[in-house]
Formats: structure tokens, C-alpha cells, sequence
């Protein structure tokens, strides 16, 4: 696999396009989907940003040729939003436009608080001109109840996680059984919202709380999916999958991986200690 190193194998799935798509397929023989997802972020110059969209329209095209059941995830800032707002703005349309053509979903990841409010005016533009858009929200954020109360009148479909940055105090929740609690909070508002949700989480904690919750307020298992890394918890996916619940693997690929695998290290030492014995097993 071109240049990821052994050790970041467990996390991104390729270099490129065609050597994920060999992850989505052995995925979606289980009945499992998958969001994919071009590493990259926080792209400083205009040509480099556009070589991005230009991945974004092959990937999408390619995945409609193939028949795959698959979309895409995508962060704002590899499309330009540190250079300029409307340059950004520019390319998210045009992967919107290819995605709608082809029916394809778009989730936009959620980066650091410096991005939160422009990623969601985005969102909520681009949200009244296309089908495609979904948003990613964090639980550990103080402003995402009053978010999702905005993107929910978007119209909106939400991906719902802890939140992977080291933000302030000010800004989030920084005890972890205080960022479950709230998680819980604002999954059951989602859960019955009647809106499709996308339950991005690890935990067992928040998914046993899921499921009883969807269990005891009968919620048909067309509104909401759970979701998870690649590389993280495989036997999960599968049981969840038996056990009837839609499952979608977030696989990233590209070049530009450090950032991405850095979090995933980072994030919370549960993870270290996670990849340490996970490392040593394979
Ligand atoms: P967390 O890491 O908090 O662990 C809690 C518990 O889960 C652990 O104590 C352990 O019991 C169990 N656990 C965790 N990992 C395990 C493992 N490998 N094996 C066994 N048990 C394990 N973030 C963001 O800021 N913006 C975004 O756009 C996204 N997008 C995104 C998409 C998807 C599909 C997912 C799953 C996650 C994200 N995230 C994200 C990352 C997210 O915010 C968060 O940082 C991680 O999911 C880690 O939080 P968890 O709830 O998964 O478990």
C-alpha cells in the first residue's frame, strides 16, 4: 500500500481510492456501509485545495460506476475555509452537485471550535440548494443543543460524536461521564426527532444506552445507524449488524494521514492503550 506505514494501516484503509474501495467491498459483502473519507485538512493554497475537489469528483463518480454502498465524509478546511469563505464554499457545491447526480450522501466533518460556526452556516446554505449534505455535531461542545435546534430546522441529518479536539473549559465538556451524559441527552432528542441519526461512538456505554432507548420507544431501524472507525472494535460491527442495526464504517484514505492518526492516538489514552495491544496482536 503506496506510502502509509505499517503501523497506521489499522486506521486508513490506502493511498488512494481503488486500495479502499477493496475495505468497502469485503464491508458491504457483510451488509456492512462505509463513508469514505480523503485525509486531508487545513490545505493553506488554492491549487492544492482544488486537487481535493478533483479527488472528491473521481472518488464520487467511481463509487456510482461501481455500485458500491458507500458515501463520502469531508472536512471544510481541506476545501479552502482557512484561505477564503466563498472559494470553500465554491468547491463544497460542486461535490454537492456530483453527489446529488448521483444520489450519494455527503457528511461533513466538524473540525475545532475556530471552525464550528462557519462549518454549520455552510451547512445551513448549502442544506436549502442540495440534497446531499449531512453535518457532523459534538457532544462535548456547550453550543450543540442550540445547533442542533438549527440544523433539525435545516432540515438537517446529524452525525452525532464526542469530539475528537482539545478545546477550552469555556467551550466544552472536558470530564468524560460528563460528555456521556450529554451525548445521551442529545441522542434521545435526535432519536425522536423522526430524522435519520448517525450514532458515532465506540463506547459501549453510549451504545448499550442507544439501543434500549430505540428498543423501548420502538424507533424503526430506517432513522438511525451506528457508526465507527476503521480499525476500531470490528467484532462490534459485525454483532450490531446480526443483531439487526444498520452499521457504517468511516474509512479514510489518501496521502496525508499523520493528522488523522494523531487524533486517533491522542484522543483519549483509552485509544493508546487500544492500538499498543492492538499493534502487538497483529
Ligand atoms: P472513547 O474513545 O471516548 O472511548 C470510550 C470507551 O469506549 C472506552 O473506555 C472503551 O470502553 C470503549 N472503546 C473505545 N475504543 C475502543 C476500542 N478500540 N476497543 C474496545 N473498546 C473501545 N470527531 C470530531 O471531532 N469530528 C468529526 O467529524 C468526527 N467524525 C467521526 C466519525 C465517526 C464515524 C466516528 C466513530 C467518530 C468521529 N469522530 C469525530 C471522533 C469522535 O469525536 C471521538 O473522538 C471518538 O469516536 C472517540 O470517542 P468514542 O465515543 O468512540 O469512545
Amino acid at each position: 500500500m503506496g506510502s502509509i506505514p505499517f503501523y497506521a494501516k489499522r486506521f486508513v484503509s490506502g493511498s488512494n481510492c481503488e486500495e479502499a474501495f477493496t475495505v468497502v467491498e469485503k464491508l458491504n459483502e457483510k451488509k456492512i456501509s462505509v463513508t469514505l473519507d480523503v485525509l486531508g485538512e487545513n490545505i493553506k493554497d488554492k491549487p492544492q485545495a482544488l486537487k481535493f475537489v478533483e479527488e472528491y469528483d473521481i472518488l464520487l463518480k467511481r463509487i456510482a460506476e461501481k455500485k458500491i454502498d458507500c458515501y463520502v465524509s469531508v472536512k471544510l478546511t481541506m476545501l479552502g475555509l482557512d484561505i477564503d469563505h466563498e472559494f470553500c464554499y465554491e468547491n463544497l457545491s460542486r461535490i454537492l452537485k456530483i453527489a446529488d447526480e448521483n444520489n450519494i450522501r455527503v457528511a461533513m466533518d466538524m473540525e475545532g471550535t475556530d471552525y464550528t460556526e462557519r462549518t454549520i452556516a455552510m451547512y445551513e446554505r448549502a442544506a436549502k440548494e442540495f440534497k446531499s449534505p449531512e453535518i457532523v455535531l459534538q457532544a462535548y461542545l456547550l453550543r450543540t443543543e442550540a445547533d442542533i435546534n438549527r440544523i433539525l430546522a435545516a432540515n438537517g441529518k446529524i452525525r452525532l460524536c464526542k469530539g475528537a479536539y482539545k478545546e477550552a473549559p469555556e467551550k466544552a465538556l472536558q470530564k468524560m461521564p460528563l460528555i456521556v451524559e450529554n451525548y445521551k441527552k442529545l441522542i434521545e432528542k435526535l432519536l425522536l426527532n423522526g430524522r435519520r441519526v448517525c450514532i458515532a461512538s465506540h463506547d459501549d456505554e453510549v451504545i448499550e444506552y442507544c439501543i434500549s432507548f430505540i428498543e423501548k420507544n420502538k424507533i424503526p431501524n430506517d432513522r438511525y445507524e451506528f457508526q465507527m472507525l476503521y480499525g476500531m472494535r470490528e467484532k462490534t460491527w459485525h454483532r450490531l449488524r446480526e443483531k439487526g442495526h444498520n452499521m457504517t464504517i468511516y474509512v479514510p484514505y489518501g496521502e496525508d494521514w499523520q493528522a488523522y492518526y494523531s487524533r486517533r492516538l491522542t484522543e483519549r489514552k483509552e485509544n493508546v492503550f487500544f492500538v499498543l495491544k492492538n499493534l502487538f496482536k497483529s
